[in-house]
């Protein structure tokens, strides 16, 4: 996050509140949310894109305090459940800037879509666009729907495939005709507007690339609709998944880049099929929130074990693990430690941040060099932990989730609250 710095005493400091400050009043594990960073990233990507609509993806992260924000910066808001729809509701939010995502909504979801006005719904069948419309039939209503374009790019970090990766569940394949099919089938609704073409090809993409040949598919076809049904089809949305950084070996690409590549492509599409430009939209999840938390854990125990020939790691073991952080265990994905709560002279140690559940696998930094004077007490900050973390945690164990405290103009304040055992036991009714 961007307010954080190590003060002269060694010891964290967000937004000027030392993470020892922090543990002594919130406890351990939380997440902790640098809100002006989030608030920064809202703003840098709505002036990149400046004429287009910025979503952002709730799926990242979903709660009241965050989506208020990001509808205070002036972004709207992707929502894929009737969960998430309830908290941007709760948080306020005007239905008409919200989207609703998701390939198997249930009838209640859309129901309600269509019942509130929520700005546009993203049809992923042909049963969902059958379903939208009796329900806008029997209501009265002409929602917007987008089609969600399977364009045959799917992409990952580093590394994308152009070509026929249909093998998915998301949304209408395009070289198999399936997406043509069914804007025809929304334009030619009595109860449906057509709003536009939709695409996301993956999530902690670098490589622009994938996106421009997506663009560009989803451009020909949106042109070739255009002309073939003499429709003015207004908008394209070309999905999020953006890369942000984890360690210093990534390197994201400025919001501004990504805007001019992307502009340039659709432009050039629409020039050559001679139509207008639409407006676009994007929606970014990982790259608003991702980099904007750090979760601080606390030691538990240090055990040096012996790896062949005479090398050695230490497993430090923190207050928490997969339950709130399983991207390490289910992607193998990269993260950092910091001993956030002192400095340390003590030579560094390969070292390995692990969980307090009853699994091997529940490891939350695979590979890192910690002070070899860790010790049992010491706090531990891993950066970047703000997309897919908390809203991908679980009870595992019965370990409750964690709390979200946001920093902010030297204040903090718990967002989202911790959650008890007593919690958990409320459901257990037998
Ligand atoms: N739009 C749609 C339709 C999506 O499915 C997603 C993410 C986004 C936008 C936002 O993508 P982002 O900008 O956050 O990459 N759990 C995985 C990521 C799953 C992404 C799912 N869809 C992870 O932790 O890496």
């Amino acid at each position: 996050a961007q307010n954080v710095e190590r003060a002269d005493d060694g010891v964290l400091h967000i937004g000027g509140i030392s993470v020892e400050a922090l543990a002594a009043e919130f406890g351990t594990p939380a997440y902790v949310f640098d809100e002006d960073d989030f608030r920064a990233r809202c703003r840098a990507w709505i002036e990149a894109f400046e004429g287009a609509d910025v979503f952002y993806a709730s799926k990242a992260f979903c709660s009241k305090a965050v989506l208020r924000a990001a509808a205070e910066e002036g972004l709207f808001v992707d929502v894929c459940t009737a969960g998430e729809l309830a908290v941007a509701l709760a948080a306020g939010l005007a239905p008409a800037r919200l989207g609703l995502h998701g390939n198997n909504k249930s009838f209640a979801e859309l129901r309600q879509a269509v019942e509130i006005g929520v700005g546009r719904i993203v049809a992923d069948s042909f049963t969902e666009i059958e379903r939208i419309e009796a329900i806008a039939a029997e209501l009265g209503k002409r929602p917007n729907v987008m089609i969600r374009v399977n364009v045959g790019v799917e992409a990952h970090t580093h590394e994308f495939i152009a070509t026929a990766h249909e093998d998915q569940k998301f949304g209408f394949s395009l070289a198999g005709g399936a997406a043509y099919d069914a804007a025809r089938r929304v334009i030619q609704a009595e109860h449906l507007e057509l709003l536009g073409l939709h695409s996301h090809i993956g999530s902690q993409i670098f490589d622009t690339a994938a996106f421009e040949i997506s663009a560009a598919r989803v451009a020909r076809l949106h042109a070739k609709l255009q002309t073939d049904f003499s429709v003015q089809i207004p908008e394209m949305d070309l999905g999020g998944g953006f890369g942000m950084a984890y360690t210093s070996q990534d390197d994201p690409q400025p919001p501004a880049d990504i805007a001019a590549s992307l502009r340039k492509i659709v432009d050039e599409e629409c020039t050559a099929a001679g139509i207008d430009v639409p407006r676009l939209s994007i929606e970014p999840g990982r790259s608003l929130i991702g980099p904007t938390m750090f979760t601080l854990y606390q030691v538990g125990t240090v055990k040096p074990v012996t790896l062949a020939g005479s090398a050695a790691r230490l497993y430090v073991s923190v207050d928490g693990g997969i339950s709130d952080n399983i991207r390490t265990a289910l992607y193998d994905a990269t993260y950092s430690a910091t001993l956030a709560s002192r400095s340390s002279d003590a030579t560094p140690a390969l070292a390995r941040v692990v969980g307090k559940h009853c699994e091997a696998g529940d490891i939350v930094v695979k590979d890192e060099f910690l002070p070899a004077d860790v010790a049992p007490g010491d706090l531990i900050a891993v950066p970047g932990t703000g997309a897919y973390c908390r809203s991908m945690g679980s009870n595992y164990n019965h370990v409750p989730r964690p709390p979200v405290v946001a920093v902010r103009n030297g204040e903090a304040r718990v967002i989202l609250a911790r959650e008890t055992v007593d919690d958990l036991l409320r459901l257990d009714v037998g």
